[in-house]
């Protein structure tokens, strides 16, 4: 008998490809992120942050968030956590652009960088700046002893272990799930959510692994049906609001890593200012609609794209049974705080750029061009 059996065949175990099993092993990334810090149960622990103590948290006048590609989606979705729950105002930037622009920054402020390899170079050198100008660095990486470790006054892990494919999946669910941590801890010691409040919070983020396994085991054959329906696209449209716009951005930056397909992400209030001309019959546009104050807005801006013929795929919430007028087609996601949706919206988009690649017979692992850890500028 001849065994067809490889190394990479064994390290994929059983996945046809590694980012697939990557996207299976999203659960564990978030449940290993979050265990210990949560174990309290009523509020967060950071552990160790180097020289990063409690009460530079406390009275932080301001946090800058720095990274590049998947890990500054991560950052956007913690600006919402952080301005929300703890009240500490947030800039973003991108790694390429901070470190060019003469920014305003020094003692006082906490810069974030969020690289999942920690030794992507714009990312590094944006903290290095920062550092230089007196801000205190906080490096929120998945690789120990990695440069950005080194440049930094403290650390966050995020424990999703080594990630392969090129394409982030499961280190991205750890990014977010760390922002999340530090935004609660942040509340906490700046006393800006009830501590109800604060312990539900808690509690929610951690059913979100549950979630996450659940939608997995439940299958993909509904959203393989719709990439078989589209994957022939020239282009895709991504809309979301609040919550929703990182994810919007995120599933769009996916489709177009693995499949090379032109997508476009917007914020679904700034359609009407440019990206409504690109709508054509049958335009496939992917809505994030989780339940959120913003979600009525979100369903009139479907509205305005299903006039135009365009083929509506909505990310929705559990509960949520009107949506089902409004889309051809839904996705949906379990019920959890509306702020920490985005953790399980960004699945279903990930397999759906996952299946459009696969069927048109791309290599998903290692799309052309693009490389796991840019360290040139
Ligand atoms: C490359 C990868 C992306 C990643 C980005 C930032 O472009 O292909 O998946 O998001 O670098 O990498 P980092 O290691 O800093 O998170």
């Amino acid at each position: 008998v001849e065994i067809d059996w490889d190394a990479e065949t064994a390290e994929k175990g059983g996945y046809e490809t590694f980012m697939l099993k990557e996207i299976h092993e999203q659960a564990d990334a978030v449940a290993e992120t979050i265990a210990d810090r949560t174990a309290r149960g009523d509020g967060v622990d950071l552990g160790d942050l180097g020289t990063i103590d409690d009460a530079f948290l406390r009275d932080v006048r301001r946090i800058i968030v720095v990274a590049c590609g998947t890990s500054y989606h991560a950052g956007l979705i913690g600006r919402y956590a952080i301005e929300g729950w703890a009240r500490v105002p947030v800039e973003m930037d991108v790694a390429s652009e901070y470190r060019y622009r003469n920014p305003v920054v020094g003692p006082g402020d906490l810069v974030i960088g969020i690289s999942q390899s920690g030794e992507t170079a714009d990312t590094l050198a944006a903290m290095r700046l920062a550092r230089e100008r007196g801000a205190t660095v906080l490096a929120i990486t998945n690789v120990m002893g990695s440069q950005a470790t080194r440049d930094a006054d403290g650390v966050l892990f995020t424990r999703a272990g080594l990630e392969i494919g090129v394409a982030a999946t499961k280190t991205f669910v750890g990014q977010v799930a760390v922002m999340y941590l530090l935004a609660l801890r942040l509340a906490e010691l700046r006393g800006t959510l009830a501590p109800e409040r604060l312990a539900e919070l808690v509690g929610e983020l951690k059913r979100l692994p549950h979630h996450i396994t659940e939608m997995l085991d439940a299958g993909d054959e509904e959203i393989r049906a719709i990439a078989e329906r589209h994957y022939k696209a020239e282009f895709f449209l991504y809309l979301g609001r609040h919550i929703g716009l990182p994810v919007a951005l995120e599933g769009a930056l996916k489709l177009k890593e693995i499949s090379y397909i032109a997508t476009d992400a917007y914020a679904a209030g700034e359609m009407k200012h440019g990206p409504i001309a690109l709508l054509d019959d049958d335009t496939p546009v992917v809505c994030v609609a989780t339940d959120s104050p913003v979600l009525d807005k979100v369903v009139s801006n479907i509205q305005e794209v299903r006039v135009r013929g365009a083929h509506v795929i909505a990310v929705a919430s559990a509960g949520n049974e009107e949506i089902r007028e409004h889309a051809e087609e839904v996705l949906t996601v379990a019920e959890t705080d509306w702020m920490l949706a985005p953790l399980l919206a960004v699945v279903p988009l990930q397999l759906l750029s996952y299946h459009v690649a696969r069927l048109r017979g791309l290599n998903v692992d290692q799309p052309r061009n693009l490389a796991k850890t840019v360290t040139v500028e």
